[in-house]
């Protein structure tokens, strides 16, 4: 399986001019960086600039940052999987910890997940305890959260689904620390049980798992080769294209 490193730039840049200077920039990376998979996950206003941007380069994808669990109707505000469909979007984040600071359940979430399945676009379910207690609690945290946002779901469509393992404390300016990439084997291998128990070890090792928080260029190849991570889900440091290359250079 190709690496995949998706880029959540949540709600930044400010201007549809900035925004094509990020994108152009991580145009360019990806036609150097063929044998990894890019998901660029812009803001609603700038996706179509990926749309018009990306033609031709495969491994260069547009992904939404969030999609409703609502099909269409009176939802004021909300954006359905059908119209992200049209404008190109394959990727979808799903309960990421700061729409869950929001108030998203794991219950919303589930929908979410089903709902951008049927128009064909591949959630990214974020997943991650806030604290690593001592006691372990936390796993069984992980374990309560995937069996939530997961029920439901036939066999035959979990392959599409990307789970990126992120630690609440890990995230944003404000993380606590940074996690180790042995913490995120522990997550990785947790994760691959909880879904093999919930399906068959087949269909668990069908899904790619991503670790984020707080990935910077030095970071990025030990999580992806001591870690053992499928690929890496970057927030602030997706927004320069030149920390950018380097991250993805290092997951090379
Ligand atoms: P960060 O964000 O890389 O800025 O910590 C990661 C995320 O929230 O997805």
């Amino acid at each position: 399986m190709k690496k995949l490193i998706v880029a959540n730039w949540k709600m930044n840049p400010q201007s549809q001019k900035e925004a094509e200077i990020v994108f152009n920039g991580i145009v360019k990376i990806a036609k150097s960086s063929r044998n990894i998979d890019i998901i660029v996950c812009p803001p609603f206003p700038f996706l179509s600039i990926g749309k018009k941007i990306k033609i031709k380069i495969k491994n260069l994808m547009l992904g939404a940052q969030n999609a409703s669990e609502e099909a269409e109707g009176a939802y004021t505000g909300e954006v359905s999987p059908k119209m992200l469909a049209g404008l190109g979007v394959k990727y979808v984040i799903v309960g990421h910890s700061e729409r869950r600071a929001l108030g998203e359940t794991d219950q919303t979430i589930n929908k979410k997940i089903i709902n951008a399945l049927k128009s064909k676009i591949s959630p990214i379910l974020c997943i991650g305890e806030s604290i690593r207690d001592a006691g372990g609690d936390y796993l069984s945290f992980i374990k309560q959260e995937l069996h939530e946002c997961l029920k439901s779901i036939p066999k035959a469509q979990i392959s599409n689904i990307v789970v990126a393992y992120e630690p609440i404390w890990a995230i944003g300016e404000n993380a606590n620390r940074e996690a180790t990439p042995e913490e995120f084997t522990e997550a990785r291998i947790l994760i691959r049980k909880i879904i093999s128990d919930l399906y068959d070890s087949k269909t668990a090792h069908s899904v790619m798992i991503l670790y984020g928080g707080s990935v910077h260029e030095d970071n990025a190849k030990e999580f992806m080769l001591n870690g053992g991570a499928d690929g890496l889900l970057v927030g602030r440091d997706s927004l320069s294209p030149k920390k950018f290359a380097l991250i993805i250079n290092a997951a090379k």
